[in-house]
Protein backbone atom coordinates (compact mmCIF):
# COMPACT_ATOMS: atom_id res chain seq x y z
CA UNK A 1 0.00 0.00 0.00
CA UNK A 2 1.27 3.38 -1.03
CA UNK A 3 1.34 5.58 1.81
CA UNK A 4 3.13 9.24 2.90
CA UNK A 5 1.90 12.34 0.25
CA UNK A 6 4.18 14.67 0.03
CA UNK A 7 4.04 18.10 -0.32
CA UNK A 8 2.20 19.63 -3.23
CA UNK A 9 1.33 16.63 -4.43
CA UNK A 10 -2.58 15.19 -5.50
CA UNK A 11 -4.15 13.21 -3.29
CA UNK A 12 -7.25 11.67 -4.18
CA UNK A 13 -10.52 10.78 -1.81
CA UNK A 14 -13.27 8.33 -2.76
CA UNK A 15 -15.96 8.15 -0.92
CA UNK A 16 -18.64 5.83 -1.69
CA UNK A 17 -21.38 6.31 -0.21
CA UNK A 18 -25.63 4.66 -0.46
CA UNK A 19 -26.75 7.88 -2.34
CA UNK A 20 -24.34 9.61 -3.76
CA UNK A 21 -20.83 8.52 -4.87
CA UNK A 22 -17.77 11.95 -4.36
CA UNK A 23 -14.51 12.06 -5.09
CA UNK A 24 -12.25 15.12 -3.80
CA UNK A 25 -8.79 15.60 -5.61
CA UNK A 26 -6.99 18.09 -3.71
CA UNK A 27 -2.69 18.88 -2.65
CA UNK A 28 -1.12 19.59 1.13
CA UNK A 29 0.46 23.02 0.11
CA UNK A 30 3.74 24.54 1.58
CA UNK A 31 1.55 25.65 5.13
CA UNK A 32 0.28 21.99 5.23
CA UNK A 33 -3.26 23.30 4.37
CA UNK A 34 -5.37 21.06 2.30
CA UNK A 35 -6.50 22.39 -1.11
CA UNK A 36 -9.31 20.66 -3.28
CA UNK A 37 -8.61 21.51 -6.81
CA UNK A 38 -10.91 18.94 -8.24
CA UNK A 39 -14.58 17.36 -7.20
CA UNK A 40 -16.95 15.36 -8.54
CA UNK A 41 -20.13 13.84 -7.29
CA UNK A 42 -23.28 12.15 -8.52
CA UNK A 43 -26.02 9.79 -7.71
CA UNK A 44 -24.52 6.35 -6.48
CA UNK A 45 -26.14 3.40 -8.01
CA UNK A 46 -25.43 -0.17 -6.94
CA UNK A 47 -25.28 0.48 -3.03
CA UNK A 48 -27.39 -0.34 -0.33
CA UNK A 49 -26.73 -0.15 3.05
CA UNK A 50 -23.04 0.62 2.55
CA UNK A 51 -22.35 -2.08 0.51
CA UNK A 52 -22.08 -2.92 -3.17
CA UNK A 53 -24.93 -4.90 -4.51
CA UNK A 54 -24.77 -3.71 -8.73
CA UNK A 55 -21.12 -3.78 -9.49
CA UNK A 56 -21.82 -2.56 -12.77
CA UNK A 57 -23.66 0.27 -11.71
CA UNK A 58 -21.57 1.43 -9.39
CA UNK A 59 -18.76 1.20 -11.56
CA UNK A 60 -20.36 4.27 -13.77
CA UNK A 61 -21.24 5.85 -10.60
CA UNK A 62 -17.64 6.01 -9.86
CA UNK A 63 -15.95 6.79 -13.21
CA UNK A 64 -18.34 9.82 -13.44
CA UNK A 65 -17.50 10.92 -10.07
CA UNK A 66 -13.82 10.76 -10.76
CA UNK A 67 -13.93 12.18 -14.13
CA UNK A 68 -15.29 15.26 -13.17
CA UNK A 69 -12.94 15.67 -10.29
CA UNK A 70 -9.98 15.08 -12.54
CA UNK A 71 -11.82 17.94 -15.25
CA UNK A 72 -11.96 20.64 -12.60
CA UNK A 73 -8.49 19.54 -11.21
CA UNK A 74 -7.43 19.33 -14.62
CA UNK A 75 -5.48 16.01 -14.23
CA UNK A 76 -5.71 12.31 -14.09
CA UNK A 77 -5.39 10.31 -10.87
CA UNK A 78 -4.07 6.80 -10.25
CA UNK A 79 -4.93 6.01 -6.71
CA UNK A 80 -7.42 6.68 -4.54
CA UNK A 81 -8.16 6.35 -0.77
CA UNK A 82 -11.54 4.82 -0.34
CA UNK A 83 -14.25 4.33 2.85
CA UNK A 84 -15.33 1.03 3.66
CA UNK A 85 -18.95 1.02 5.70
CA UNK A 86 -21.54 -1.45 6.16
CA UNK A 87 -22.87 -3.31 9.34
CA UNK A 88 -19.91 -5.75 8.90
CA UNK A 89 -17.13 -2.89 10.30
CA UNK A 90 -16.16 -4.26 13.32
CA UNK A 91 -13.77 -2.75 15.80
CA UNK A 92 -12.03 -4.40 18.79
CA UNK A 93 -9.49 -3.14 21.83
CA UNK A 94 -6.98 -5.76 21.97
CA UNK A 95 -3.61 -6.54 24.08
CA UNK A 96 -0.57 -8.76 23.49
CA UNK A 97 2.43 -9.74 24.92
CA UNK A 98 5.72 -11.23 24.12
CA UNK A 99 9.39 -11.94 25.70
CA UNK A 100 11.88 -9.28 25.40
CA UNK A 101 15.25 -11.24 24.46
CA UNK A 102 17.92 -11.01 27.71
CA UNK A 103 19.57 -7.98 28.30
CA UNK A 104 18.47 -6.53 25.14
CA UNK A 105 16.75 -3.27 24.66
CA UNK A 106 13.22 -3.19 23.22
CA UNK A 107 13.96 -3.41 18.94
CA UNK A 108 12.04 -3.31 16.21
CA UNK A 109 11.74 -6.52 15.45
CA UNK A 110 10.25 -6.97 19.28
CA UNK A 111 7.71 -4.75 18.25
CA UNK A 112 6.72 -6.21 14.94
CA UNK A 113 6.39 -9.54 17.05
CA UNK A 114 3.75 -8.10 19.49
CA UNK A 115 1.91 -6.32 16.99
CA UNK A 116 1.76 -9.69 14.89
CA UNK A 117 0.87 -11.58 18.00
CA UNK A 118 -2.30 -8.86 18.02
CA UNK A 119 -3.09 -9.27 14.62
CA UNK A 120 -3.53 -13.21 15.41
CA UNK A 121 -5.53 -12.91 18.21
CA UNK A 122 -7.42 -10.66 16.40
CA UNK A 123 -8.05 -13.45 13.64
CA UNK A 124 -9.16 -16.01 16.15
CA UNK A 125 -11.93 -13.54 18.10
CA UNK A 126 -13.01 -12.73 14.50
CA UNK A 127 -13.54 -16.19 14.46
CA UNK A 128 -15.99 -16.10 18.10
CA UNK A 129 -12.74 -17.80 20.02
CA UNK A 130 -12.36 -14.62 22.20
CA UNK A 131 -8.82 -15.37 23.22
CA UNK A 132 -6.51 -12.96 24.12
CA UNK A 133 -7.79 -9.79 26.11
CA UNK A 134 -10.18 -7.84 24.05
CA UNK A 135 -12.43 -4.70 25.17
CA UNK A 136 -14.81 -2.31 23.62
CA UNK A 137 -15.62 -4.71 20.84
CA UNK A 138 -18.67 -4.35 18.66
CA UNK A 139 -21.66 -7.36 17.35
CA UNK A 140 -19.58 -10.04 15.92
CA UNK A 141 -19.99 -11.55 12.92
CA UNK A 142 -19.37 -15.00 11.47
CA UNK A 143 -17.79 -15.03 7.55
CA UNK A 144 -14.57 -13.89 7.21
CA UNK A 145 -13.05 -10.83 7.79
CA UNK A 146 -9.84 -8.70 6.54
CA UNK A 147 -8.04 -5.81 8.85
CA UNK A 148 -8.60 -2.84 7.88
CA UNK A 149 -6.96 -0.82 10.70
CA UNK A 150 -4.53 -1.96 13.57
CA UNK A 151 -3.51 0.52 15.74
CA UNK A 152 -1.23 0.47 18.68
CA UNK A 153 -2.26 3.13 20.98
CA UNK A 154 -0.19 2.39 23.69
CA UNK A 155 2.82 0.01 25.13
CA UNK A 156 3.74 -2.09 28.15
CA UNK A 157 6.54 -3.15 29.73
CA UNK A 158 6.25 -5.40 32.45
CA UNK A 159 2.89 -4.52 33.02
CA UNK A 160 4.01 -0.69 33.18
CA UNK A 161 1.74 1.40 31.26
CA UNK A 162 1.26 4.16 29.01
CA UNK A 163 4.35 3.63 26.78
CA UNK A 164 4.44 5.66 24.01
CA UNK A 165 7.56 4.72 22.17
CA UNK A 166 9.23 1.37 23.60
CA UNK A 167 12.01 1.24 21.06
CA UNK A 168 15.47 1.31 23.43
CA UNK A 169 13.82 0.40 26.77
CA UNK A 170 14.61 -2.41 28.93
CA UNK A 171 12.48 -4.99 30.65
CA UNK A 172 11.62 -8.74 30.09
CA UNK A 173 7.70 -8.60 28.33
CA UNK A 174 6.92 -6.13 25.71
CA UNK A 175 3.15 -5.64 25.90
CA UNK A 176 0.73 -3.38 22.88
CA UNK A 177 -3.00 -2.27 22.98
CA UNK A 178 -4.21 -2.27 19.91
CA UNK A 179 -7.27 -0.79 18.50
CA UNK A 180 -8.12 -3.03 15.20
CA UNK A 181 -11.14 -2.84 12.69
CA UNK A 182 -12.29 -5.39 10.28
CA UNK A 183 -14.69 -5.98 7.87
CA UNK A 184 -16.27 -8.59 5.97
CA UNK A 185 -13.80 -10.04 3.09
CA UNK A 186 -16.47 -10.76 0.49
CA UNK A 187 -17.86 -6.64 0.67
CA UNK A 188 -14.03 -5.27 0.54
CA UNK A 189 -13.39 -7.63 -2.31
CA UNK A 190 -16.55 -6.40 -4.09
CA UNK A 191 -15.67 -2.48 -3.80
CA UNK A 192 -11.83 -3.19 -4.62
CA UNK A 193 -12.98 -5.00 -7.65
CA UNK A 194 -15.44 -2.20 -9.22
CA UNK A 195 -12.63 0.67 -8.52
CA UNK A 196 -10.22 -1.58 -10.17
CA UNK A 197 -12.55 -2.02 -12.98
CA UNK A 198 -12.09 1.95 -13.09
CA UNK A 199 -8.53 1.85 -13.62
CA UNK A 200 -7.48 2.84 -9.79
CA UNK A 201 -5.40 2.15 -7.66
CA UNK A 202 -6.77 1.83 -3.70
CA UNK A 203 -3.96 3.90 -2.23
CA UNK A 204 -5.64 3.22 1.36
CA UNK A 205 -8.73 2.11 3.22
CA UNK A 206 -10.59 4.00 6.02
CA UNK A 207 -13.13 3.27 8.04
CA UNK A 208 -16.18 5.27 6.88
CA UNK A 209 -16.92 6.73 10.70
CA UNK A 210 -12.93 7.51 10.92
CA UNK A 211 -12.59 9.47 8.07
CA UNK A 212 -16.31 11.18 9.13
CA UNK A 213 -14.78 12.10 12.74
CA UNK A 214 -11.00 13.67 10.91
CA UNK A 215 -13.35 15.70 8.86
CA UNK A 216 -15.24 17.60 11.14
CA UNK A 217 -13.31 16.96 14.81
CA UNK A 218 -10.97 19.39 16.04
CA UNK A 219 -8.15 17.34 18.16
CA UNK A 220 -9.38 18.76 21.65
CA UNK A 221 -12.66 17.00 21.36
CA UNK A 222 -10.69 13.75 20.46
CA UNK A 223 -8.32 14.26 23.37
CA UNK A 224 -11.54 14.85 26.20
CA UNK A 225 -13.35 12.02 24.15
CA UNK A 226 -16.21 12.38 21.45
CA UNK A 227 -18.48 10.23 19.68
CA UNK A 228 -18.89 10.87 16.54
CA UNK A 229 -21.89 9.73 14.49
CA UNK A 230 -22.33 9.77 10.31
CA UNK A 231 -26.27 9.71 9.57
CA UNK A 232 -25.84 8.42 5.79
CA UNK A 233 -28.40 7.92 3.20
CA UNK A 234 -28.05 3.81 4.24
CA UNK A 235 -26.10 3.62 6.92
CA UNK A 236 -25.51 5.44 10.37
CA UNK A 237 -21.88 5.25 11.23
CA UNK A 238 -20.15 5.55 14.59
CA UNK A 239 -16.85 6.16 15.78
CA UNK A 240 -15.62 6.85 19.63
CA UNK A 241 -11.87 8.71 19.90
CA UNK A 242 -10.66 8.89 23.64
CA UNK A 243 -7.47 10.51 24.62
CA UNK A 244 -7.23 10.81 21.00
CA UNK A 245 -7.33 7.72 19.18
CA UNK A 246 -9.99 5.94 18.10
CA UNK A 247 -11.26 3.42 20.55
CA UNK A 248 -14.46 2.12 18.57
CA UNK A 249 -15.88 1.74 15.47
CA UNK A 250 -19.50 0.50 14.36
CA UNK A 251 -22.17 0.89 11.42
CA UNK A 252 -25.94 0.24 12.03
CA UNK A 253 -27.98 -0.32 8.53
CA UNK A 254 -30.33 2.65 9.02
CA UNK A 255 -29.96 6.04 7.75
CA UNK A 256 -32.28 9.18 5.56
CA UNK A 257 -33.43 6.07 3.04
CA UNK A 258 -35.42 4.57 5.50
CA UNK A 259 -36.96 7.54 6.96
CA UNK A 260 -38.05 8.60 3.30
CA UNK A 261 -39.11 5.27 2.25
CA UNK A 262 -41.26 5.67 5.41
CA UNK A 263 -43.08 8.88 4.11
CA UNK A 264 -43.45 7.23 0.89
CA UNK A 265 -45.46 4.47 2.14
CA UNK A 266 -47.29 6.53 4.94
CA UNK A 267 -48.43 9.11 2.50
CA UNK A 268 -48.88 6.97 -0.54
CA UNK A 269 -46.64 9.42 -1.99
CA UNK A 270 -43.25 8.62 -4.67
CA UNK A 271 -40.31 8.01 -3.26
CA UNK A 272 -39.38 11.28 -4.60
CA UNK A 273 -41.94 13.70 -3.41
CA UNK A 274 -41.32 12.08 0.08
CA UNK A 275 -37.41 13.07 -0.13
CA UNK A 276 -38.37 16.62 -1.03
CA UNK A 277 -41.18 16.55 1.48
CA UNK A 278 -38.15 15.51 4.48
CA UNK A 279 -35.57 17.52 3.13
CA UNK A 280 -38.16 20.94 3.31
CA UNK A 281 -40.44 20.64 5.76
CA UNK A 282 -39.85 17.77 7.71
CA UNK A 283 -38.46 17.39 11.57
CA UNK A 284 -38.60 15.21 14.38
CA UNK A 285 -39.21 18.06 16.72
CA UNK A 286 -43.57 18.56 17.25
CA UNK A 287 -44.49 21.57 17.30
CA UNK A 288 -48.03 23.48 18.17
CA UNK A 289 -48.29 25.27 14.86
CA UNK A 290 -47.84 21.91 13.52
CA UNK A 291 -51.64 20.74 12.83
CA UNK A 292 -52.72 24.04 10.90
CA UNK A 293 -49.46 23.57 8.35
CA UNK A 294 -50.58 21.94 5.59
CA UNK A 295 -48.15 20.46 3.16
CA UNK A 296 -49.35 19.62 -0.78
CA UNK A 297 -48.85 15.62 -1.25
CA UNK A 298 -49.59 13.61 -4.87
CA UNK A 299 -50.52 9.73 -4.08
CA UNK A 300 -48.69 7.85 -6.12
CA UNK A 301 -50.18 6.92 -9.82
CA UNK A 302 -51.94 9.99 -9.45
CA UNK A 303 -50.75 12.70 -12.62
CA UNK A 304 -49.94 15.55 -10.12
CA UNK A 305 -51.39 17.87 -12.79
CA UNK A 306 -54.58 17.13 -12.86
CA UNK A 307 -55.42 16.58 -9.22
CA UNK A 308 -52.82 19.15 -7.49
CA UNK A 309 -52.46 16.81 -4.78
CA UNK A 310 -54.60 16.61 -1.68
CA UNK A 311 -53.50 18.30 1.67
CA UNK A 312 -51.86 16.73 4.40
CA UNK A 313 -50.90 18.67 8.26
CA UNK A 314 -46.92 19.06 8.60
CA UNK A 315 -47.60 17.34 12.24
CA UNK A 316 -48.49 13.44 10.06
CA UNK A 317 -44.91 14.60 8.13
CA UNK A 318 -43.28 14.50 11.75
CA UNK A 319 -45.57 11.62 13.33
CA UNK A 320 -43.98 9.29 10.62
CA UNK A 321 -40.32 10.67 10.46
CA UNK A 322 -39.96 10.53 14.70
CA UNK A 323 -39.91 7.09 15.36
CA UNK A 324 -37.48 6.14 12.89
CA UNK A 325 -34.80 8.87 14.04
CA UNK A 326 -35.88 7.70 17.78
CA UNK A 327 -35.09 4.24 16.27
CA UNK A 328 -31.60 4.95 15.04
CA UNK A 329 -30.31 6.76 18.03
CA UNK A 330 -31.76 4.16 20.75
CA UNK A 331 -29.89 1.63 18.19
CA UNK A 332 -26.46 3.91 18.57
CA UNK A 333 -27.28 4.07 22.32
CA UNK A 334 -27.87 0.35 22.46
CA UNK A 335 -24.53 -0.28 20.64
CA UNK A 336 -22.16 1.72 22.90
CA UNK A 337 -23.54 -0.31 25.88
CA UNK A 338 -23.21 -2.94 24.68
CA UNK A 339 -19.52 -2.50 23.76
CA UNK A 340 -19.29 -0.27 27.51
CA UNK A 341 -18.42 2.65 25.55
CA UNK A 342 -21.95 5.12 26.46
CA UNK A 343 -20.42 6.56 29.46
CA UNK A 344 -16.45 6.00 29.15
CA UNK A 345 -16.26 8.44 25.88
CA UNK A 346 -16.86 11.43 27.61
CA UNK A 347 -20.02 13.66 27.27
CA UNK A 348 -19.25 15.07 23.99
CA UNK A 349 -21.20 13.85 20.36
CA UNK A 350 -20.83 15.33 16.92
CA UNK A 351 -23.33 14.18 14.45
CA UNK A 352 -22.32 14.78 10.51
CA UNK A 353 -23.69 12.85 7.50
CA UNK A 354 -26.56 14.31 4.79
CA UNK A 355 -29.34 13.19 7.26
CA UNK A 356 -27.92 14.68 10.15
CA UNK A 357 -29.60 17.91 8.48
CA UNK A 358 -33.04 17.17 9.22
CA UNK A 359 -34.85 19.40 11.97
CA UNK A 360 -34.31 18.53 15.58
CA UNK A 361 -32.18 15.64 15.23
CA UNK A 362 -29.19 17.32 17.29
CA UNK A 363 -32.20 17.91 20.08
CA UNK A 364 -33.42 14.18 19.60
CA UNK A 365 -29.96 13.04 19.86
CA UNK A 366 -29.32 14.98 23.50
CA UNK A 367 -32.69 13.46 25.09
CA UNK A 368 -31.87 9.48 23.86
CA UNK A 369 -27.58 9.70 24.33
CA UNK A 370 -27.92 11.82 27.31
CA UNK A 371 -24.97 13.66 25.87
CA UNK A 372 -23.86 17.31 24.54
CA UNK A 373 -24.55 17.33 20.97
CA UNK A 374 -23.34 19.59 18.24
CA UNK A 375 -23.57 19.18 14.36
CA UNK A 376 -20.46 19.21 12.59
CA UNK A 377 -19.65 19.58 8.90
CA UNK A 378 -15.70 19.41 6.91
CA UNK A 379 -13.81 21.78 8.47
CA UNK A 380 -9.69 23.00 7.53
CA UNK A 381 -10.21 22.23 4.17
CA UNK A 382 -9.63 25.42 1.50
CA UNK A 383 -10.88 25.53 -1.84
CA UNK A 384 -14.32 23.35 -1.03
CA UNK A 385 -17.09 24.49 -3.20
CA UNK A 386 -20.02 25.24 -1.36
CA UNK A 387 -21.98 22.75 -2.90
CA UNK A 388 -19.48 19.84 -1.44
CA UNK A 389 -18.82 21.76 2.30
CA UNK A 390 -21.93 20.31 3.97
CA UNK A 391 -22.13 17.46 6.17
CA UNK A 392 -23.07 14.89 3.77
CA UNK A 393 -19.46 15.29 2.44
CA UNK A 394 -17.41 15.15 5.86
CA UNK A 395 -16.40 11.67 4.84
CA UNK A 396 -14.64 12.39 1.85
CA UNK A 397 -13.21 15.31 3.14
CA UNK A 398 -11.88 13.07 6.35
CA UNK A 399 -10.36 10.84 3.49
CA UNK A 400 -7.90 13.41 2.31
CA UNK A 401 -7.21 14.48 6.36
CA UNK A 402 -6.15 10.72 6.78
CA UNK A 403 -3.78 10.68 3.77
CA UNK A 404 -2.25 13.91 5.23
CA UNK A 405 -1.73 12.75 8.39
CA UNK A 406 0.16 9.66 6.57
CA UNK A 407 2.00 12.52 5.34
CA UNK A 408 3.43 13.75 8.82
CA UNK A 409 3.48 9.94 9.80
CA UNK A 410 7.39 9.80 8.49
CA UNK A 411 8.68 8.96 12.33
CA UNK A 412 10.22 5.87 11.19
CA UNK A 413 13.05 4.54 8.47
CA UNK A 414 14.85 1.51 8.02
CA UNK A 415 18.70 1.60 8.01
CA UNK A 416 20.81 -1.96 8.38
CA UNK A 417 17.49 -3.27 9.99
CA UNK A 418 17.73 -0.50 12.49
CA UNK A 419 15.17 2.13 13.35
CA UNK A 420 15.48 5.89 13.43
CA UNK A 421 13.52 8.46 14.44
CA UNK A 422 12.35 11.36 12.47
CA UNK A 423 12.18 14.48 14.08
CA UNK A 424 9.25 15.45 13.09
CA UNK A 425 6.17 14.45 15.44
CA UNK A 426 3.09 12.72 14.60
CA UNK A 427 0.07 14.91 15.56
CA UNK A 428 -4.04 13.65 15.33
CA UNK A 429 -5.92 11.14 15.75
CA UNK A 430 -4.34 8.62 13.48
CA UNK A 431 -0.92 10.00 13.97
CA UNK A 432 -0.53 9.44 17.65
CA UNK A 433 1.31 6.85 19.76
CA UNK A 434 3.40 4.28 17.65
CA UNK A 435 1.50 4.99 14.18
CA UNK A 436 5.14 5.43 13.23
CA UNK A 437 4.48 1.66 12.74
CA UNK A 438 2.02 1.80 9.73
CA UNK A 439 4.44 0.98 7.55
CA UNK A 440 5.26 -2.63 10.11
CA UNK A 441 1.59 -3.21 10.33
CA UNK A 442 1.48 -3.69 5.92
N1 LIG B 1 -31.87 18.85 4.38
C1 LIG B 1 -31.96 17.55 4.65
N2 LIG B 1 -32.80 17.13 5.62
C2 LIG B 1 -32.92 15.83 5.90
N3 LIG B 1 -32.26 14.84 5.28
C3 LIG B 1 -31.42 15.21 4.31
C4 LIG B 1 -31.21 16.55 3.94
N4 LIG B 1 -30.31 16.60 2.93
C5 LIG B 1 -29.95 15.32 2.69
N5 LIG B 1 -30.61 14.49 3.50
C6 LIG B 1 -30.54 13.02 3.54
O1 LIG B 1 -29.20 12.61 3.68
C7 LIG B 1 -29.07 11.30 3.14
C8 LIG B 1 -27.77 11.22 2.35
O2 LIG B 1 -26.70 11.49 3.20
P1 LIG B 1 -25.22 11.15 2.77
O3 LIG B 1 -24.91 11.81 1.47
O4 LIG B 1 -24.38 11.48 3.93
O5 LIG B 1 -25.34 9.59 2.55
P2 LIG B 1 -24.33 8.58 1.81
O6 LIG B 1 -22.95 8.92 2.20
O7 LIG B 1 -24.64 8.54 0.36
O8 LIG B 1 -24.80 7.19 2.43
P3 LIG B 1 -24.09 6.21 3.45
O9 LIG B 1 -23.11 7.00 4.24
O10 LIG B 1 -25.22 5.70 4.30
O11 LIG B 1 -23.49 5.12 2.63
C9 LIG B 1 -30.28 11.06 2.26
O12 LIG B 1 -31.10 10.08 2.84
C10 LIG B 1 -30.97 12.41 2.24
O13 LIG B 1 -32.37 12.29 2.22
MG1 LIG C 1 -21.74 8.42 3.76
Amino acid sequence: MARGNRKNEPIAALDVGTTKVACFIAKLDDDEVLRVMGVGHNRSRGVRGGQVVDMAALQASIAEAVDNAEKMADMRIEGVIVNVSGPSLLSRNMEAEVAIPHNHPVRIPDVRRVLDQGRQLHGHASHGSQRGASSGSNHNHGSDTEIVHCLPTSYTIDGGDGIVDPRGMFGERLGVRLHMVSAALGPLRNLATVIERCHLDISDRVATPYASALACTVDDEKEMGVTVIDMGGGTTSVSNFVEGHPVYADSIAIGGQHVTNDIAKGLSTPVISAERLKTVWGSVLPSSKDANELLRVHLVGEDEEETGGHEVPRSELVRIIRPRLEETFELVRARLTEARMLHTTGRRVVLTGGASQLQGVREMAELILDKQVRLGRPRRIKGLPEAVSGPAFATCAGLLRYATQDHVVTGLTQRDGEAEEDTERPNGAFARVGVWLKELLG
